[in-house]
């Protein structure tokens, strides 16, 4: 087990430039995507985390040939030897759930272990089902694996009854390849959603109305190989963002899309901290002395992220009055109140509302993960705790956070990784 050490205290503001790396949300889809060709896809700007690699790890059982040098990855299945993803690698990943509509719509058969709750919630995946089942799989559930067969699917109209990032993605993959016409309603607009649409329209397919909450989507008979760059990772620059303002420094983020940052710049500011955008693909954050409390309540994509509440929840601890913070996306993702409680915060949890009184003095405590953004929050958390604070359990940062500690250092954090 890895932890990380930080000293933190109330006046160390971080100072510099870091680089944020490509999308971890935006890369699995890609990876899954390269299940619909035999021929060759190349990912660039992909980022070096946990996930990619157990991605990688999944494809290469069922018969791809990856390759990742630096950051790019080439990727290519000319045909599979196994259909099924086992329990022991969706355990680990629940985005592995990907593969289920490209191997149903290329090869006509998926077998994938249910991926289980996790941390932050119950996460079903009855919406994948359903879309799946319209475009005429047939789908079984036994022994805690989904089967879903089909010699090809057919278009049809499906309607989310609910907002699902992943539900979106893999319907789209599988019905680029069904035959005739599907029409998507309800679908995420994540830059992550439209990232992988523009990866499949490279690859031959066609799709109307990328971003919008209706896409039409007309199956083709074949998929073909492209070129592709990851959008930078939207969430982990909202992270160091909210490091600069927690901090009161002065930092810029190198290789960002402000445009998918919008709200969390608009919360920001209204928290009292100065965001510029100076030139292209550069976002600047600059502390207010007083931190102003500010209400948040999480939804889906233009909203503001529930990726990004943990880390905001940390700010508001230092704000000067009461926020409350609304998490309507998943059900269990306040996880890591219990632990900020331990630093000192003040926080009360009440069904889906969390309220944040401020400022409060964090001091630091030994503390542990539950998920990759708790974990995240309790970081930045230990950047103004005053003392030692050390995360256990920091697999779960590895998992979308590429060499966070190296990034936070070249900020100025005094952080170390311990090995135990
Ligand atoms: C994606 O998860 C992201 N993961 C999550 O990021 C992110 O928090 C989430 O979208 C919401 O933005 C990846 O992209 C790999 P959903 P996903 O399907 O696709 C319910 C991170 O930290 N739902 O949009 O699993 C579900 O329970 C991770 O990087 C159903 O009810 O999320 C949740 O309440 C955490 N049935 C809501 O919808 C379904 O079939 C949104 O889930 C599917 C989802």
């Amino acid at each position: 087990m890895e932890k990380i050490r930080i000293r933190g205290g109330p006046d160390l503001p971080l100072r510099g430039s870091v680089r944020v790396s490509g999308s971890k949300n935006a890369v699995l889809p890609a990876i899954a995507a390269a299940l619909l060709t035999e021929n060759k896809i190349r990912l660039e700007n992909v980022p070096l985390v946990r996930d990619v690699y157990s991605m990688m790890t999944l494809l290469g059982e069922l018969g791809a040939e990856g390759d990742l040098r630096e950051n790019v990855l080439e990727m290519q299945v000319p045909r599979i030897h196994r259909e099924e993803a086992s329990y022991d690698l969706v355990k680990v990943m629940r985005a592995s759930i990907l593969v289920l509509g490209p191997l149903v719509a290329r090869f006509g058969k998926a077998i994938v272990a249910l991926p289980g709750g996790c941390a932050i919630g119950s996460r079903p995946i009855d919406l994948h089902m359903t879309g799946l089942h319209k475009l005429g799989a047939s789908i079984t559930l036994e022994h805690g694996y989904i089967k879903a067969e089909a010699p090809r699917l057919q278009g049809a109209d499906i309607h989310f009854e609910k907002n699902t990032v992943g539900g979106t993605e893999n319907i789209v993959m599988a019905a680029s390849l069904a035959r005739g016409e599907t029409i998507l309603r309800n679908c995420a607009r994540e830059p992550e959603v439209q990232n992988l649409c523009e990866l499949l329209v490279k690859m031959g397919a066609k799709i109307d109305g990328i971003g919008e909450e209706t896409m039409r989507v007309t199956g083709v008979d074949s998929l073909g190989g492209a070129v592709h760059e990851i959008i930078p990772d939207r969430i982990e620059a909202g992270t160091y963002m909210v490091a600069g303002a927690l901090t009161r420094g002065d930092i810029i983020l190198d290789r960002v899309r402000p445009d998918h940052l919008v709200t969390t710049i608009e919360k920001l500011r209204y928290c009292g901290a100065r965001i510029e955008t100076p030139e292209t693909g550069k976002i600047r954050v600059v502390g207010s002395a007083e931190i102003h409390p500010e209400d948040i309540t999480t939804s889906p994509y233009p909203g503001f992220p529930t990726d990004m509440q943990a880390q905001f929840m940390v700010l508001l601890t230092q704000a000067s009055g009461t926020s409350i913070i609304t998490e309507t996306i998943f059900d269990r993702r306040f996880q890591h109140v219990n632990e900020l409680l331990r630093l000192g915060a003040s926080i009360e949890v009440s069904g889906d509302k969390a309220i944040v009184r401020g400022p409060s003095r964090l001091s630091g405590a030994e503390v542990i993960a539950s998920d990759l953004r708790a974990s995240a929050g309790l970081l930045l958390a230990g950047l103004i705790a005053g003392g030692e604070t050390v995360v256990n359990e920091v697999e779960h940062i590895d998992r979308g956070y590429e060499a966070i500690e190296a990034k936070l250092r070249q900020l100025g954090a005094r952080i170390e990784r311990i090995k135990e």
